[in-house]
């Protein structure tokens, strides 16, 4: 199938910004050949989510649905030297995978990959009380607003909440839909809309992957 213009556009910006090293290309390249979900990020949206942790100055960053590392690289890379993340992954195997890929990102001693169910992870997790700075979710979509909940009591002034795939390939405008990651979604953005504790803004996505969109929160 020919290339469509955002494709081209995201892989020129890619390219021009010399957005993905060795490591990061094999990481895409261990999720195709796992036979993995090929839900990562973009390049271009790993640089958007380094950028913003270096903008709320994350230390404790939080990530729900590892998948094979891509995105928890470039979260890794943001706090490198100063901050942990502590990334959730249900499934073994993405775990394990994941794992490795951080291993030879040089990302071990900064980055945790916790394998189970991120509700009950996050429940006990200790956060030898600090506060989270930036949480991203990438999994789970009927759970969006219970782990929205978590990271806003776990939250300071400044800290962003983060969820992708909150447009879904515009499937987010049917009312009637019966996909419970797309009634996750819409229960999610009319959740923001109504929520005074943060200021969020909704943005729509397009190049690589499928169209899609990321929510952006930050805490009051
Ligand atoms: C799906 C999940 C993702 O995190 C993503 O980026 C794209 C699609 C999905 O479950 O359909
Ligand atoms: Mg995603």
């Amino acid at each position: 199938m020919e290339e469509t213009i955002y494709q081209r556009v995201d892989n020129y910006l890619s390219k021009t910004f010399s957005l993905e090293d060795s490591i990061l290309k094999e990481t895409e390249s261990s999720i195709v050949q796992n036979g993995m979900p090929e839900h990562s990020v973009s390049a271009n949206q790993g640089q958007f989510l380094y950028l913003l942790a270096k903008m709320c100055n994350a230390k404790n960053i939080i990530e729900v649905g590892t998948l094979g590392g891509y995105s928890t690289i470039w979260l890794g890379r943001a706090i490198k030297g100063g901050g942990t993340v502590k990334s959730i992954e249900i499934e073994r195997g993405f775990a394990e995978v994941a794992r490795r890929n951080i291993e030879k990102a040089g990302l071990s001693d900064c980055v945790e990959i916790i394998t189970g169910n991120a509700l009950d992870i996050l429940d006990t997790m200790n956060l030898n009380g600090e506060p989270v700075d930036l949480f991203f979710m990438d999994a789970d979509k009927p759970n969006y607003i219970n782990y929205f909940e978590w990271a806003l009591k776990h939250a300071r002034a400044g800290s962003l909440i983060i969820a992708d795939n909150v447009i879904r390939d515009g499937k987010v405008l049917d009312e009637k839909s019966t996909d419970e990651k797309v009634l996750g979604v819409r229960a999610y953005n009319e959740m923001l809309a109504q929520n005074d504790k943060v200021i969020s803004s909704v943005l729509q996505q397009v190049g690589v992957k499928e169209y899609d969109g990321i929510a952006i929160s930050l805490v009051k």
